[in-house]
């Protein structure tokens, strides 16, 4: 790969030479340019800024030195498979999905930012030439884009073939398959009072892997929750009997939940979108039920009850989170529902609405039959006890 740095500081490069990035440029992997962006200036004070058009406090990086710092590094062709990256904390944000990306480019040409920033028009130039990429390494503000193009280097160069001794290690790391990496250990297995985790001592890599896995789940939920896909979300969700003090989210879950359900029976009255607060806490004394977690946050939740007949267990108010819908979760709280029926029930019930066909659908699945309807636009469903 061939990597060029435009700026007015070149000596603010020079851990490029350093560790693997060195190395692999010693070994041709990389073919580094560091360029300073004042030899492409022709005044005797090798300008490279200007005040800003509209007034304002700062200086701008002129057009000019970077037309033909482009001009000069794209003369011979080349603009395929090459991408300019400026660095800006205007710009996207640098993530490892990025550092993927850009890591397939056969060149990268970074543009350092100083002052106030780069003349729009050099973005917009070059635009027409070749992909431009602005990237932000997080949201804080800089001097200048040297430090910027730096860590976005380190973090490209290390996906590259052959650039890493062990690239098993790439695969295990934070931001691979959307989690924070778990804690890790060395020896001693005893320091200063604190012990490795016993199952990292066990031998048995089958429970060393699921404990890594639930604890990158749980460092994720806890510290980046913004992070954490629905679906992994899910692996760490526990399913437990509702306490008094989940009312309040359970009562913006019920609301959230049955939008839909309003929007695929237009006309009907949902219930669950016209109860009160003190009824929904009525029911949450009165009922058996289940609410599911992940990560901290109410994701779903189910309520199972007696007919009057004593024969009958009657699930209801079955809801997940809209965003995490079509993975499964339903399907948990509905077994988990009808295995906490009591003994001697001989069948379970459910209701929903005549044109939630994609609810419907599911409950077949999991074995209901429809039962005739409960009033105009309610389908009433019956399931077997037992079945599964
Ligand atoms: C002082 S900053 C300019 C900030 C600019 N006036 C703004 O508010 O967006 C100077 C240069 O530092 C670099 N820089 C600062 N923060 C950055 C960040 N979070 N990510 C990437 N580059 C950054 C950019 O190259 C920028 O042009």
């Amino acid at each position: 790969m061939r990597l060029d740095y435009l700026t007015i500081f070149p000596d603010y490069l020079a851990p490029l030479q350093l560790s693997l990035p060195g190395k692999a440029v010693a070994s041709g992997l990389l073919d580094v340019h560091v360029h300073d962006l004042r030899q492409w200036t022709h005044d005797r004070h090798r300008t490279v800024d200007d005040t800003p058009y509209g007034g304002g406090a700062g200086m701008v990086l002129k057009p000019e030195p970077f037309g033909e710092a482009f001009d000069d590094l794209f003369a011979g062709g080349g603009l395929e498979g090459a991408t300019v990256v400026v660095t800006t904390p205007s710009g996207e944000p640098f993530t490892q999905e990025l550092a993927r990306e850009l890591a397939t480019r056969e060149r990268l040409v970074f543009a350092c930012g100083r002052y106030e920033g780069i003349d729009q028009r050099v973005l917009d130039h070059a635009r027409t030439l070749i992909e431009v990429r602005e990237v932000s390494i997080g949201d804080y503000v800089l001097n200048g884009g040297e430090v910027a193009a730096l860590a976005i280097t380190e973090a490209v160069v290390r996906l590259l073939p052959g650039f890493m001794g062990n690239a098993a290690s790439l695969v295990e790391e934070s931001h691979e398959g959307g989690l924070l990496e778990h804690p890790v250990y060395t020896k001693p297995a005893s320091w200063r009072g604190h012990d490795v985790p016993p199952v990292l001592l066990s031998g048995d890599h089958g429970a060393i892997a699921a404990w890594r896995h639930e604890q990158a789940v749980r460092r994720t939920a806890e510290r980046r929750p913004d992070l954490a896909h629905p679906s992994q979300v899910l692996d760490g969700v526990e399913v437990r009997l509702a306490q008094p003090a989940d009312a309040p989210e359970l009562f913006v879950l019920q609301r959230a939940s049955w939008v839909s359900e309003q929007h695929d029976n237009p006309g009907l009255r949902v219930p669950a979108l016209h109860e009160t607060y003190d009824e929904l806490v009525d029911w949450l004394a009165r009922d058996h039920v289940l609410v599911a977690r992940a990560g901290g946050r109410l994701v779903g939740a189910v309520r199972g009850s007696l007919a009057d007949d004593g024969t009958t267990w009657h699930v209801g108010r079955l809801m997940v989170a809209p965003d995490l819908g079509g993975r499964g979760l339903g399907r948990r709280l509905l077994e988990a529902a009808e295995a906490a029926a009591p003994a001697g029930v001989a069948a379970y019930e459910l209701f929903t609405g005549a044109g939630s066909a994609r609810n419907q659908r599911i409950y077949k699945k999991a074995g209901y039959r429809h039962a005739g309807e409960l009033e105009p636009g309610v389908v009433r469903m019956v399931k077997r006890a037992g079945r599964r």
